[in-house]
């Protein structure tokens, strides 16, 4: 079986984990500060928070914001769900705008066109999906114009650039996830990157129990803090992130210049971006029979994702029915392969081997 995703560790990683394990100071610690360091600056922000997890950064970072309660927040229904969540976990109404059906991140033209009705939207989380940056001049003229905060959420998008700019250091605040399948791991963590010094204070006393001094709590917070186990790994995947994006690349080269399939569409990749592939996503009417191709093959495959976030149980209570036709559409359509780093040529050949001969009879 040819897996989806895979991470790589390596033996820096193994080794610096039981330094830690050895050293006694398990918890958040210089580890973690190192980490932080290293990875706002590669981002290109002034401050780095490190988090347990992609979700409760976006809670946090949300939170930092300041907004009223019950002010609206828009973002994406084709992300993974954590993305809206966070929304709610902040007691703020979520609002959906659809998506460019060429590169699934959300639709600049759909999102002044609601900007120009609702008069209460104080912020938008972008996400930049499955590796490829969002049109983001677009977005921050619109941003700037009514007034509003943008979250970018780089949970899949390590490293990927807009305009030879990285993801995560466009808009206000920014947050990234470290989870197994990500195109860089902590086992769980995520990181919240800014360059506001007011907001990055915020975050770290909310991740830490909304402690300004210790034991002393001004805020209601939470435990949210990564620990030097983790970080210890981050250090090191952080070092092999160029490598590993180039190799996803370079699978997806392959794949751009050897699929040929008139049933099948090929990721759109557009000029000013460079896409780090967490995902290599095609789109094909019919999905149900290419996935038996995929099971005979043995190819593991995802899709990401099959109900968008407003046709789940918990947001139609929410905001009732609405639709988004392009993403509708595109998550009936859509199943990834995989583009991970540490795939073979023979795997990759074989891959394509059944794309290209995949028909309907
Ligand atoms: C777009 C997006 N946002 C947020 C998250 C949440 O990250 P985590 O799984 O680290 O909580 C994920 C990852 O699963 C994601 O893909």
């Amino acid at each position: 079986m040819i897996p989806i995703a895979s991470p790589f560790i390596g033996d820096e990683e193994i080794n610096s984990v039981i330094e830690v394990l050895k050293s006694n100071q398990l918890a958040s610690g210089e580890v973690v500060l190192n980490f932080e360091y290293h990875f706002s600056n590669y981002i290109g922000v002034d401050f780095g928070i490190a988090t347990s997890s992609g979700t409760t950064a976006l809670h946090v970072a949300l939170q930092a914001l300041g907004l009223e309660p019950g002010s609206q927040v828009v973002t994406t229904p084709f992300s993974f769900i954590a993305t809206a969540n966070a929304i709610l976990y902040n007691q703020l109404t979520p609002v959906f705008v659809d998506i460019d059906p060429l590169t699934f991140n959300i639709s600049p033209v759909e999102l002044e066109r609601l900007l120009k009705e609702q008069k209460n939207i104080k912020a938008i989380i972008v996400v930049h999906l499955y590796g490829q940056s969002c049109e983001m001049d677009e977005i921050m003229a619109l941003a700037n114009k009514f007034n509003i905060k943008v979250i970018e959420d780089c949970a899949q998008a390590h490293g990927a650039l807009y305009k030879n700019k990285k993801v995560g250091s466009i808009g206000d605040i920014s947050i990234f996830s470290f989870y197994p399948t990500k195109n860089m791991t902590t086992g769980e963590g995520g990181m919240i990157c800014t360059s506001d010094r007011e907001i990055a204070d915020t975050c770290k006393r909310l991740i830490n129990h909304g402690q300004t001094a210790k034991y002393y709590h001004k805020y209601l917070g939470y435990n949210y803090r990564m620990t030097n186990i983790q970080a210890a790994i981050g250090v090191h995947q952080l070092q092999r992130l160029d490598l590993m994006n180039k190799q996803r690349a370079k699978n997806a080269q392959f794949f751009l210049s050897h699929i040929e399939n008139d049933l099948i569409r090929l990721p759109h990749i557009k000029p000013e971006n460079v896409h780090v592939f967490h995902q290599f996503t095609l789109r094909t009417s019919i999905r149900e029979k290419l996935i038996s191709s995929f099971d005979q093959a043995g190819i593991g495959y995802g899709i990401h994702y099959p109900v968008p976030i407003h046709r789940q149980p918990i947001y139609k209570e929410i905001i009732g029915e609405v639709q988004y036709e392009q993403t509708e559409l595109a998550a009936q359509e859509v199943i990834s392969i995989p583009v991970h780093p540490q795939l073979t040529q023979s795997q990759l050949l074989n891959i394509t081997k059944t794309i290209n001969e995949f028909e309907v009879d």
